[in-house]
């Protein structure tokens, strides 16, 4: 079964995301009754928390189609203009990774948004001639993995900005479950809170660990996903307690036994560990601040003491956090 199958299609089948679930079911609701499109709307967070099936559910709840397409996949303006030139009205345009598009693109797409216009330039030099072609009116639904990637005047065109943020342990528990009866597994309700503990708050990794878990179920117990069962797996995939991977792993510990503890820049860390900096800070980071491993100052990162603890290294007395 594909990984799209495990996607809610409906607002009401998706789990968590309070915030952004209560504001979206108020504006789709008031955009319905007048009868016009969803303002524009940006969505942002890190990877694998649910932008992509948000924007499904947002073109499924309000009746229209979606074209999905990505910040760099669209080179030219002339890509683009073939993508908003193709929409029916009120059908929503989703574009990953919006941060990426290239600036003449990003021009293409102020009147776009704003007047639902398209300004195009024909011909060179001093013959050269804007025409303006009306838009039917659409939703554009940008995700991003952080909202001050976009420029200024890109941003202040959603009406609406959501920011989404990593899922509980109770959510992630019920995501699990969900996931497991759509893909026919058996597994306990422990196993379940177990898998979700360790997933990093992130539904993405939760149903990717759910399979990997599945295989050493039915390969090495008797099919039923149980906490014990869990734990060895996890083991095996080299993902520790708190749900840490290899690549937290290698962050934090150069973190903390080759800087001795920071503050260090990013960009040292990047260089030091091979990985790019962007993705450091976008997929790895995030949730290690939130749990309080890293801390950011002006002068860098810095592991906290729960970092050196967790790590089995011995603190220095600087070191931030509880004692
Ligand atoms: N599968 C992945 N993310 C989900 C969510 N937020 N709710 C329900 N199922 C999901």
């Amino acid at each position: 079964m594909i990984e799209s199958s495990l996607r809610p299609r409906a607002l009401d089948d998706y789990i968590g995301q309070e915030k952004a679930k209560g504001n979206l079911r108020v504006f789709i609701d008031a955009a319905r009754k007048r009868n016009e499109a969803l303002d524009h709307v940006l969505l942002y967070g890190p990877p694998g928390l649910g932008k992509t099936t948000l924007a499904n559910i947002i073109a499924c709840e309000m009746g229209v189609n979606i074209k999905s397409t990505s910040g760099p996949v669209i080179e030219r303006p002339g890509d683009l203009a073939a993508i908003l030139t193709n929409l029916e009205p009120h059908d929503v345009l989703f574009i990953d990774e919006i941060h990426r598009l290239s600036h003449v693109v990003e021009e293409i797409l102020y009147p776009a948004m704003e007047d639902y216009q398209l300004d195009i330039i024909i011909g060179q030099g001093p013959s050269a001639r804007t025409i303006k072609l009306d838009l039917p009116k659409f939703t554009l639904v940008g995700a991003t993995t952080r909202a001050g990637l976009l420029s200024s005047p890109l941003r202040d065109r959603f009406g609406v900005i959501s920011r989404l943020e990593f899922y509980t342990d109770d959510e992630l528990t019920t995501i699990v479950t969900r996931s497991a009866r759509i893909l026919d597994i058996g597994i306990e309700p422990e196993g379940a809170r177990e898998l979700a503990r360790r997933s990093r708050g992130t539904p993405r990794i939760a149903n990717r660990l759910l399979r990997r878990v599945r295989d050493f179920a039915q390969v090495r117990a008797d099919g039923v996903i149980t906490a014990s069962v869990v734990d060895d797996s996890l083991k095996l995939l080299e993902i520790d307690e708190k749900g840490f991977d290899q690549m937290d792993r290698t962050i934090m510990l150069a973190i903390i036994d080759k800087f001795g503890g920071g503050p260090v820049g990013l960009d040292t860390i990047a260089a030091a560990i091979g990985e790019e900096r962007d993705t450091i800070e976008d997929v790895y980071e995030p949730f290690l601040i939130q749990h309080g491993f890293i801390n950011r100052t002006p002068r860098g990162r810095v592991a906290t003491r729960t970092a050196f603890e967790h790590f089995g290294r011995i603190a220095p007395p600087s070191a931030q956090g509880t004692l």
